[in-house]
């Protein structure tokens, strides 16, 4: 009886395998990537895509382990929640008050050590920001911010 319960659970196990959430692979930098639109230097570049990317993104590095159900579902919903929020690969399709929104938010959030969340710097160690890359995203944020502005002002002194 024990058995037969081991191994009814052994196949349970291997058959969830195959259930995969959609895979979160769009490119690096995108058409529409923030880079594109907010004057974004490579060492910010840098900290955006450790720390910041696979959850706000449409690219995820995956770990090994991702694989495995119901790690991969776990993470999926963690990627959806962060993308809905904030999805950086999209920012250019944003509105400037969006876009200004956005920014504002990320400069709280990282000051604040809200983000990147917890549970991820668990895991990624790498990806916890040093008091200095804290300072430095939030000064790209902020300069982003006077560019959205800049360039509201442009388009309604065009139109
Ligand atoms: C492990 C995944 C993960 C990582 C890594 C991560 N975030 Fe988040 N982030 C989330 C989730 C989940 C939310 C909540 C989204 C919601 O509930 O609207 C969120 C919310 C946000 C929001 C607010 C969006 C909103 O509409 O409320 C901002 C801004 C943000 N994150 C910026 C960042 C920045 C900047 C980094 C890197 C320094 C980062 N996040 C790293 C998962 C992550």
């Amino acid at each position: 009886m024990k058995r037969k319960i081991l191994l009814g659970l052994l196949i349970f196990l291997v058959l969830i395998q195959f259930i995969q959430p959609p895979q979160n692979n769009g490119p690096l930098i995108a058409v529409s990537d923030v880079s594109h639109v907010i004057n974004t230097p490579p060492e910010v570049m840098n900290i955006l895509h450790k720390s910041c990317y696979d959850c706000h993104s449409d690219h995820t590095e995956y770990p090994w382990y991702s694989k495995i159900t119901p790690v991969n579902w776990w993470l999926n919903s963690h990627i959806n929640d962060g993308k809905r929020g904030l999805n950086f690969s999209k920012f250019s399709t944003f509105t400037h008050r969006r876009q200004n929104k956005k920014l504002d938010e990320t400069a709280e959030l990282v000051e604040k050590h809200a983000m990147p969340l917890n549970s991820y710097l668990w895991i990624h160690k790498d990806a916890k920001l040093s008091d200095e890359q804290i300072k430095t995203i939030i000064a790209w944020a902020k300069a982003g911010q006077e560019q959205v502005m800049q360039d509201s002002l442009k388009t309604t002194v065009m139109h």
